[in-house]
C-alpha cells in the first residue's frame, strides 16, 4: 500500500533519500546533478523540507511504501501580487518498481490541487524531449507543449533539448 502525503517540516533526511534516489536513477530527466545535490549538508536539507510542507508557496508530495520513500513530486507557487498565479511543477518521480499503478498520477493530482486552491491559474514545468512516459502523464492531466528549448541542458557535451509544458488551472 503506497502513502501519498506531503512532507512534513523535520523530514529533511526523508526529502535528501527521495530527491538522491530519483536523481540516481532517472538522471537525463533532470536538470539537477546528483552530485550537485548529494553534497548539500543536513541543514540545507531541512529547510528545504520546513519550506515545502504546503504550508507557504511551496510543497513537496512524497509516495511512501512502509515508511520507504518511493516516489516525489514538487510545486513551488511564485511570490509577489503580480506572479502568485503562476507555479512551476518539479522532481516528478516514481521508484521503477512502483510504476504504471497510478502513483504518479496521484503525485502530481495532489501537488495540482494545492495549487487550484489557492488559485494559480497557470503552472509550468520543462520536460525532456520525446520522453514518454512523463508526456503520457502530463498529457492525460492536461497539460500542453508550449515551445522546445534546444539549448535547455548540457550533458556530457551534448545539448539536450527541453519541452515546456503549461497547464491552464
Ligand atoms: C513519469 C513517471 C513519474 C510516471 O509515474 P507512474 O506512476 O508510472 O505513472 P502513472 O502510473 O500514474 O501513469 C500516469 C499516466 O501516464 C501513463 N504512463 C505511465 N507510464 C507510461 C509509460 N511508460 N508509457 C506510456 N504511458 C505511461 C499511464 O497510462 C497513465 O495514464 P492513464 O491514467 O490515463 O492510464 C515515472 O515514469 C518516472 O518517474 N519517470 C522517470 C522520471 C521522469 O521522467 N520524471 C518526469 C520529469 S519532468
Amino acid at each position: 500500500m503506497i502513502d501519498v502525503r506531503s512532507i512534513q517540516a523535520d523530514e529533511g533526511e526523508l526529502l535528501r533519500e527521495v530527491r538522491l534516489a530519483a536523481l540516481k536513477s532517472a538522471p537525463a530527466a533532470f536538470l539537477e546533478t546528483y552530485d550537485e545535490v548529494a553534497a548539500d549538508p543536513a541543514d540545507v536539507w531541512a529547510a528545504r523540507a520546513a519550506a515545502s510542507t504546503g504550508e507557504g508557496d511551496q510543497l513537496i508530495m512524497v509516495a511512501l511504501d512502509e515508511g520507504r520513500p518511493v516516489g516525489m513530486a514538487g510545486i513551488a507557487r511564485e511570490i509577489g501580487q503580480r506572479r502568485r498565479h503562476r507555479a512551476t511543477l518539479w522532481g516528478v518521480w516514481l521508484d521503477p518498481a512502483h510504476r504504471g499503478r497510478g502513483v504518479g498520477r496521484q503525485l502530481v493530482s495532489t501537488a495540482l490541487d494545492w495549487a487550484r486552491v489557492r488559485e494559480v491559474r497557470a503552472v509550468y514545468l520543462e520536460v525532456v524531449e520525446n520522453e514518454d512516459p512523463s508526456w503520457s502523464l502530463y498529457g492525460r492531466l492536461g497539460f500542453v507543449r508550449r515551445e522546445v528549448d534546444p539549448f535547455g541542458a548540457h550533458v556530457d557535451g551534448h545539448d539536450v533539448a527541453l519541452e515546456h509544458l503549461v497547464l491552464v488551472l
